[in-house]
């Protein structure tokens, strides 16, 4: 058997299949692309599956890669077994129609046996029940041991993994144990104590599974295999654990060094060391993949690895910020075979650095409100914490759950987890329906699920407006129908169209569809599927029947808008990153006739002169006027001719690539204006930040545009109107108004003191006596706080021995003050208890010293009550 490090084994499969005729292709994305069925990439046939169901044709009938996967249904394990991991490489190869079992049976053994020279007599292969041709040709095509084949059922093989293709397997399994094994029981026991290792899956696809769980048939049977990369390198180097592979034992070396915990001494301490070890990969992966850390969908996913990370970085005591130093090895394990690892470097470290510091504060102050929580439950004498309180926590503070859950438990408390989660449901179905409000027009049409897979159109919206075609299928909002009549919503599919559905960004067009029979509005248009391209339609006049030839009219001044706004687009990335650098990448997209939406990879916010500077160069290109070119090439020729692509997309084998002069060249497959010019102005109406690391700029052009900046002029004059200036005088006038105004409201406030003073006579005639103790209280009206402490001051002075309470409105907030002389604090007094107490009433907090102390509070009308208090709380003080 070979020693094998993890890439030369990487190396050897593609090689292998390589010389088999197999198209190399590089890892997909983890994020799936048109797959709702699935969060993250979790197998190498998961990218593939259009092909397997026909969808899409493959380029090549055959098909090697190494996927990048993560699989985290099994988080809890990872850290505390050696061999959970929620990332991984799958190596797999794929036939789509052409090579089947008496293939790649023959095949999977050459490159086991002959290209990692493992050896025969510790090679076990399990068949499916039924599948007597693949036992046949293990037996026929191979030197497998013949009593060294179990068949099995359908629990270990045949692979399903929720919808989509699956079929029966078999699976090639490393025996670690002594002497042979016997029969399908002792097997299943040596595989549920690990000495069996399954490490490579050959799936016999033949089914394509539907929500409903039938298994339709496929028209051409496929194979899908998979071997785990990690799993298959423990056995070429003879370790027990995916933690002593050569490229994992890098990463956890540089765990201990940070932490200076060794590992295999304490069994905690081994499994945080494995949890970051393992989640630094996923994590790196899936942001070099354009995953940011939010709270929903993988974005979350990817928060909980991080924070789950740098918890366990706490646990060893490692001071926040370790993580991103981690990132080097990862890329230097893997950069060979994913160089966007080493292209995006900087912006993984700078993405993870932020989330960690985010935790760093969320975890502080996550703690302060829980320990104000477990204080509250000690002093009720409470064990349970109450659900809403453990989710404003999280949901309000971003605190783990499990953080609390843990804190909880160490003290013996416990969570109303029922509770905790009826808020979850509430406030999921919270988002559902802001998601269903969000939806573009049309989407209550649901039927066009069902319009059958097979119908195509071809688009031909980049150079024609208007087009003639037949109506191949029309549903209504319950079914799939031959006929809509007058007042009726519903869909329809051409077999080709001008219509651009919604598609990367840019808005679905609308307009009108129309024979002699009938008119109906085309109020959006989307991809179904594949190349489907659905309108949804509204009949305005007469009936619409399947089979009809209509003529489907784009509206013009609508796409036309559309398009200005999708070049200005490419204009704004390409000054972007002139302006801010080449880290800046598009991460989103909104373009409809109105405005345009860009969400981009930066750091902190624009400072205006950045935002001037950007305009002026989205400007300056459109005063040359560019012409705007596309042109379909190769993916290879698109990449050398520095075409910007999309951060985390995967392109086919040929691609559009969109030119506006020298100025920018972007890989797209929307539409635009011809010339840029056309757009005439741009003008950027906002920027904001919309998660960590993304920065959202809106803009408008064209006539939006010179809107925009006539209403802004508009203003200027009316405040200059306003303030009696000219245009040009207008910012020294209104600061010469705001100096005037600051000298008015002193003149004010000294008034007010004289009337305060005035009232000195009147707080001295009404002390009242409280156990002995003389207290002066009085209300007044618009004192600032100075002149209230002077007042109170002058007043403590005069009567020598007591207290002085006094309050005042000012601003719509009301201030107290609360002086005593020193001589009647022995029996009790507290000016600090007194005004909490007082400023209580008055919607406010405060205190201070038992001689001195000031509150405000928000409700100037109980003023006069919070002062009335006074008499009541010094009887209870004064002793
Ligand atoms: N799709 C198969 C698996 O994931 C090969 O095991």
């Amino acid at each position: 058997m070979k020693k094998m490090g993890l890439n030369e084994i990487r190396a050897s499969y593609l090689e292998f299949f390589r010389m088999k005729e197999h198209l190399i292709m590089d890892s997909f994305s983890v994020v799936p692309k048109n797959d709702k069925s699935l969060l993250l990439i979790n197998a190498g046939m998961a990218p593939l599956k259009p092909y397997f169901t026909g969808l899409q044709t493959p380029p090549s009938k055959r098909i090697a890669t190494c996927q990048k996967c993560i699989r985290t249904g099994d988080i809890d394990n990872v850290g505390k077994t050696s061999r959970h991991a929620t990332f991984f490489e799958m190596l797999g190869n794929f036939s789509f129609g052409d090579y089947f079992k008496e293939e790649i049976i023959p095949w999977s053994w050459e490159y086991v046996t002959e290209v990692l020279d493992i050896p025969k007599e510790k090679l076990y292969v399990t068949v499916y029940l039924d599948d007597d041709e693949a036992e046949t040709l293990w037996k026929s095509k191979t030197d497998v041991k013949h009593s060294h084949i179990f068949r099995l059922g359908k629990e270990d093989n045949f692979w399903e993994h929720g919808v989509g293709p699956c079929g029966p397997c078999s699976e090639i399994h490393f025996y670690k144990g002594e002497g042979e094994i016997l029969s399908a029981e002792e097997f299943v026991k040596a595989s549920n104590e690990d000495k069996a290792i399954e490490f490579w899956n050959l799936v016999f696809t033949q089914f394509d599974k539907d929500e409903e769980g039938n298994y339709n048939e496929l028209d051409f049977p496929n194979i899908d295999t998979g071997m785990g990369l990690e799993r298959i390198a423990t056995i070429m180097q003879e370790v027990d654990s995916i933690f002593e592979v050569d490229t994992f034992k890098n990463i956890l070396n540089k765990v201990t060094d940070i932490s200076n915990v060794a590992y295999g001494i304490e069994k905690d301490k081994d499994i945080s060391l494995r949890i970051i070890t393992d989640h630094i990969r996923s994590v790196s992966f899936m942001i070099g993949d354009g995953v940011l850390p939010s709270n929903e969908g993988r974005g979350y996913v990817l928060r909980r690895l991080l924070r789950r990370a740098a918890r366990h970085g706490k646990v060893l005591g490692i001071n926040p910020g370790f993580l991103a130093e981690l990132v080097e090895v990862v890329v230097l394990n893997s950069e060979s075979a994913y160089p966007e690892l080493a292209e995006k470097k900087d912006y993984i470290k700078k993405v993870i650095k932020i989330e960690e510091k985010r935790f760093s504060e969320t975890i502080d102050s996550g703690m302060e409100i829980l320990k104000d929580f477990i204080a509250e439950l000690e002093r009720t004498n409470k064990t349970i914490l109450s659900g809403d309180k453990g989710f404003k926590l999280y949901d309000t503070y971003g605190f783990p759950i499990e953080l609390t859950l843990e804190i909880l438990e160490e003290k013996n408390l416990h969570l109303d987890l029922e509770g905790f989660n009826e808020e979850m449901k509430v406030q999921r179905e919270r988002a559902r329906a802001a998601r269903a409000e969000s939806n573009y027009m049309g989407a209550e049409i649901k039927t066009v699920d069902t319009i059958s897979k097979e119908i195509k159109t071809e688009f031909l919206g980049y150079n024609t407006l208007k087009t003639e075609s037949v109506v191949l299928s029309l549903v209504d909002d319950k079914d799939i129908v031959d006929v809509l009549h007058e007042g009726e919503k519903g869909a329809l599919v051409t077999a080709s169209t001008s219509f651009y559905p919604e598609m990367g960004g840019q808005v679905g067009d609308i307009g009108v569809v129309y024979n002699e029979n009938f008119k109906a509005r085309v109020i959006n248009t989307r991809k179904n599927i594949g190349s489907q391209i659905v309108h949804f339609i509204e009949v305005e006049e007469g009936l619409i029947n399947t089979g009809d030839n209509i003529v489907l009219k784009v509206d013009e001044n609508n796409r036309e808008g559309i398009q200005k706004n999708h070049s200005a687009t490419h204009l704004l990335q390409s000054s972007l990153r002139e302006v801010l650098g080449q880290h800046v990448h598009q991460s989103g997209s909104f373009v409809d006739k109105e405005k345009l939406r860009f969400d981009f990879t930066h750091f902190t916010g624009l400072s205006q002169k950045e935002i001037n500077e950007v305009e002026n160069l989205v400007n300056k290109a459109i005063m040359n006027v560019y012409e705007v070119n596309t042109k379909v090439m190769s993916i290879e020729e698109a990449k050398e001719s520095g075409a910007t692509s999309l951060f985390d997309e995967k392109y086919g084998e040929s691609v559009r690539v969109v030119s506006i002069g020298e100025f920018s060249k972007e890989l797209c497959g929307g539409t635009h204006t011809d010339n840029i010019g056309k757009i005439g102005l741009f003008k950027i109406i906002s920027e904001s930040g919309i998660a960590a690391g993304i920065r959202r700029i809106e803009a408008v052009t064209g006539f939006k545009a010179l809107e925009f900046v006539e209403k802004k002029e508009n203003l200027l004059k009316e405040i200059s109107y306003q303030v009696k200036a000219t245009e040009g005088d207008v910012l020294s006038k209104i600061q010469t108004l705001q100096a005037e105004i600051k000298l008015k409201e002193k003149e004010i406030s000294d008034l007010n003191l004289k009337l305060a003073s005035g009232a000195e006579k009147e707080i001295l005639d009404n002390l009242i006596d409280v156990k002995g103790v003389k207290v002066a209280i009085k209300a007044l009206k618009d004192v600032d706080g100075d002149s209230l402490r002077n007042l109170a001051d002058k007043i403590k002075d005069k009567i020598k021995s007591g207290v002085v309470v006094l309050g005042s409105t000012q601003d719509g907030k009301v201030n107290f003050i609360a002086m005593a002389s020193k001589d009647v604090l022995d029996k009790g007094v507290h000016c600090g208890k007194i005004i909490k107490d007082v400023a209580k009433i008055a919607g406010g907090g405060g205190g201070g010293r038992p001689d001195m102390a000031q509150a405000g509070g928000k409700n100037p009308e109980k003023l006069d009550e919070a002062l009335n208090s006074v008499k009541n709380i010094m009887e209870n003080l004064v002793k």
